[in-house]
């Protein structure tokens, strides 16, 4: 008799199954919910990137490929960052290319790379779901940075919480629940902490291309990256070309350490699947701006409906709004979240994403007219 419980470890004792699972399984049961609970896109893989897919199965791309991935894909990886930031990246060059499974993945790794048991990881609160549980796995433990009431993860705010068991700090702009877009001269400001204090700033881009007009600066999506190529970008097909099942993300950074979180995948994921990577290259050249304006449209409509009623951190970026619960309701993110669910609407508590349970996260990538008819069931019920 094997006592399987006896044989867990205390790392699956710290670990919370995410919330998120338990909003799916209430969504099941209800009859055509207005949901904005989902973490992706509401459209399809645009055709060209499928042909892609399905043109690499059938030319017998199934096999596995090196774990950095395929050099096509890596090469038109090192071409759009070194054209956008101006990073000397290849082989033998000072920063590299890898392709992960999902951001994910790239998450992971680096956690594994950089963070020993004991060490610190200094992450935003409220924060996307995998940031204090992949610390767990790392053994490492997650600092909060309280970012409330704007969600703004500054330098002012990052110091205090630098100590010598610091050994790197998650960016996330746009952020994931709040859709908050840092500017340029606070990216600045946290890259030159980073460097004064030997740190490591990890910066989760997954979202760069749903930064709206006025998230960027001169047209450009504002990233540390323009300020530092000793910072590791993370970020994803998943959102952008909606390709969330496909498992496919990158991860650019300083050769050195990209060397060892390939070490890594060879040993857990092995390479990302090999027919996608294909695809993956197609999907670079694909032009989302369309899918994106229109995106930027829903959010103006979510602004417009809730900024007057509740203090709403402006979203310019991701697919999320982060509204406060109006605290005349005398409710909590939770409660919220229970009085919305008894009108149809599934939104997410703020509690699943934070420490704190005072705020609601809403993912407006849904169709206008079904978002029309979720807002006014929250705009009456923030009243
Ligand atoms: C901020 C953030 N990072 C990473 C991910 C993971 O994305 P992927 O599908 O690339 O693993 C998500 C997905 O919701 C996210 O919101």
């Amino acid at each position: 008799m094997i006592d399987i419980e006896a044989l867990l470890t205390d790392r699956m004792e710290a670990m919370e199954p995410s919330g998120i699972r338990r909003v799916f399984e209430l969504a099941a049961k209800m009859k055509d919910p207005v949901n904005f609970s989902i973490g992706q896109p509401d459209f399809d893989v645009p055709e060209p990137i499928k042909q892609a897919a399905i043109d690499a199965i059938r030319a017998g791309r199934n096999g596995y490929t090196i774990t950095q991935g395929i050099p096509e894909l890596r090469a038109a990886v090192a071409d759009k960052l070194s054209a956008e930031l101006g990073w000397e990246i290849g082989p033998e060059r000072e920063c590299d290319v890898m392709i992960t499974n999902g951001t994910s993945a790239g998450l992971l790794l680096a956690y594994l790379a950089l963070a020993e048991p004991g060490d610190e990881i200094i992450i935003p609160d409220p924060y996307f779901v995998s940031y204090p549980q992949v610390a767990v796995v790392a053994g490492a433990r997650a600092v909060f940075c309280g970012t409330y009431p704007d969600f703004r993860m500054t330098a002012a705010r990052l110091e205090p919480l630098i100590t010598d068991r610091t050994r790197f700090i998650v960016l996330n702009s746009p952020g994931n629940p709040s859709g908050v877009v840092l500017g340029s001269d606070e990216l600045r400001d946290i890259v030159d902490l980073c460097e004064s204090r030997g740190v490591m700033l990890l910066s989760d881009e997954i979202y760069d291309e749903f930064t709206y007009a006025d998230g960027r600066e001169d047209g450009v999506f504002p990233t540390p990256g323009r300020f530092t190529s000793q910072c590791l970008i993370l970020r994803g097909f998943s959102k952008t070309w909606g390709m969330t099942g496909w498992r496919l993300g990158y991860a650019v950074g300083p050769s050195r350490l990209i060397r060892e979180m390939t070490k890594v995948n060879q040993y857990s994921f092995v390479c990302a699947p090999h027919m996608v990577q294909h695809a993956g290259v197609v999907a670079l050249r694909t032009d989302m701006s369309a899918y994106v304006a229109a995106y930027e449209r829903k959010r103006d409509m979510v602004v417009e409906a809730l900024g007057g009623l509740t203090e709403l951190a402006h979203p310019a970026g991701a697919f999320y709004a982060f509204p406060q619960v109006p605290p005349r309701l005398g409710l909590s993110g939770d409660a919220f979240f229970r009085k919305a669910l008894e009108r149809n609407v599934l939104v997410i508590p703020g509690n699943i994403f934070s420490q704190r349970d005072t705020h609601i996260r809403i993912s407006y990538a849904v169709d206008d007219a079904r978002l029309a008819k979720g807002l006014e069931v929250l705009a009456a019920l923030m009243k």
